[in-house]
């Protein structure tokens, strides 16, 4: 826990009027990290936020200054986006665009649309002549991984609804050659979400290097930027464990030179890794009781709020704040929920603790991203928990 959001804890601790439940952020550790994400990138390449990771006003705040640009992934994302940061460099990703979110794109003067499919080409290149105007474009592709390791959230290296075929590649150059409205930048790649294994990811971006330069030779192709995606893990089973990004950023730079790919821009679109860490959600125990055979913590909240573990099916790590009364427990496994009449509230089962009391806070980590948005918000319709920012907030 960053001393800001501890202090912050013990202080509330004092002061909750109920049994208390928040998400807190720390958007000083948000923008170290983010900032020195940055820095380490090698030369020729930008560092975008993917804002479905977290999209709130404050995160993006925080992040603009930083980042080279936002990726939306839909029509709201961009609407979002576009409202709070006009002046921000955006990209337009996702499947199944509408042909009014392509417009929005369109007129909002997005950096990039990233094309999905023939169908969404043609539709982006009839929805340019009717509105006389460009677009500029990336292919999304997914392309087989030919033995490399995939992760446990693959978007790609095996049939998805995500990308290209690279079968159809041929014929959506042909289309792109025929439509003077469409300008192809270069192309997209996002398989997989969830890397932990820093040199498996520089193997992925070998993979991604070769396949183009071999598009490049084929198709006599000038590819000016790549986009590899994001998709950096956090490794929540150990959560101290970071991804090693700057040792990453120095084998990148070593592939970048050894596979002749200076000339060519190289765009992170991440997500998950630069905001889960700068996010806790805190939950109140309320009851504490054992069920045939088996210790129980009831915390008000649930995955309502927090849906992170039940969408990963993991145990999330959390720390116990103790609160004032004397133990309940001492030395037991108990499984910790929350207040949803389903079997299916778990936060993490059978964690092993020293002490817990009825009042403790539980402090969930890495709760920065695909946390409070995923969440399934309005079951039950118990109350949102409250949201609080910590650190400097820019203006934006
Ligand atoms: C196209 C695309 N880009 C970027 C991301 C961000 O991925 P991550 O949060 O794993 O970095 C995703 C996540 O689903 C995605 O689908």
């Amino acid at each position: 826990m960053t001393p800001l959001i501890e202090q912050k804890l013990l202080q509330l601790q004092q002061t909750a009027p109920e049994p208390f439940c928040a998400y807190l952020y720390d958007l000083n550790a948000l923008a170290a990290h983010a900032r020195q994400m940055r820095e380490a990138l090698p030369a020729n390449c930008e560092l975008f936020y993917a804002a479905k990771a977290n999209p709130m006003a404050p995160i993006l705040a925080t992040l603009a200054p930083i980042v080279d640009g936002f990726e939306a992934a839909s029509g709201g994302e961009l609407t979002w986006l576009a409202e709070r940061h006009p002046r921000q460099r955006l990209l337009f990703g996702g499947p199944g665009k509408l042909e009014s979110e392509l417009e929005a794109a369109l007129r909002l003067g997005v950096e990039c649309i990233h094309v999905e499919s023939l169908t969404e080409l043609e539709r982006l290149a009839s929805l340019c002549a009717r509105l006389g105007c460009t677009a500029s474009i990336m292919l999304r592709m997914n392309i087989p991984l030919d033995g490399l390791p995939s992760t446990r959230l693959a978007m790609g290296g095996k049939p998805t609804p995500f990308g290209l075929d690279p079968l159809d590649l041929p014929e959506a150059l042909a289309r792109v050659a025929e439509q003077p409205r469409l300008a192809l930048l270069g192309f997209h790649f996002h398989l997989m979400s969830h890397q932990l294994d820093r040199q498996a990811h520089i193997e992925l971006m070998r993979h991604y290097f070769r396949t183009v330069k071999g598009w490049q030779r084929q198709y006599g192709l000038k590819v000016k930027v790549l986009n590899v995606g994001g998709g950096i893990g956090v490794d929540y089973q150990h959560p101290d464990r970071l991804f090693d990004w700057p040792e990453f950023c120095r084998d990148l730079e070593a592939l970048i030179a050894a596979e002749q790919m200076t000339g060519t821009r190289l765009r992170f679109e991440c997500g998950r890794f630069i905001s889960a860490g700068c996010g806790y959600y805190v939950m109140e125990v309320l009851d504490i009781k054992r069920n045939l055979g088996e210790w129980f913590a009831i915390a008000r909240g649930g995955t309502h709020h927090f849906r992170t573990p039940a969408a990963q099916s993991h145990d999330h790590p959390f720390y116990v704040l103790r609160g004032r009364q004397p133990s309940r427990l001492q030395d037991a496994s108990v499984t910790l929920v929350g207040q949803l009449c389903t079997p299916k509230d778990v936060l993490a089962r059978n964690q092993p603790i020293r002490e817990l009391a009825i009042g403790d806070w539980l402090v969930f980590r890495h709760a920065g991203a695909y946390a409070w948005n995923i969440s399934h918000q309005h079951f039950l319709m118990h109350p949102a928990p409250e949201q609080i920012f910590l650190g400097d907030q820019p203006q934006g």
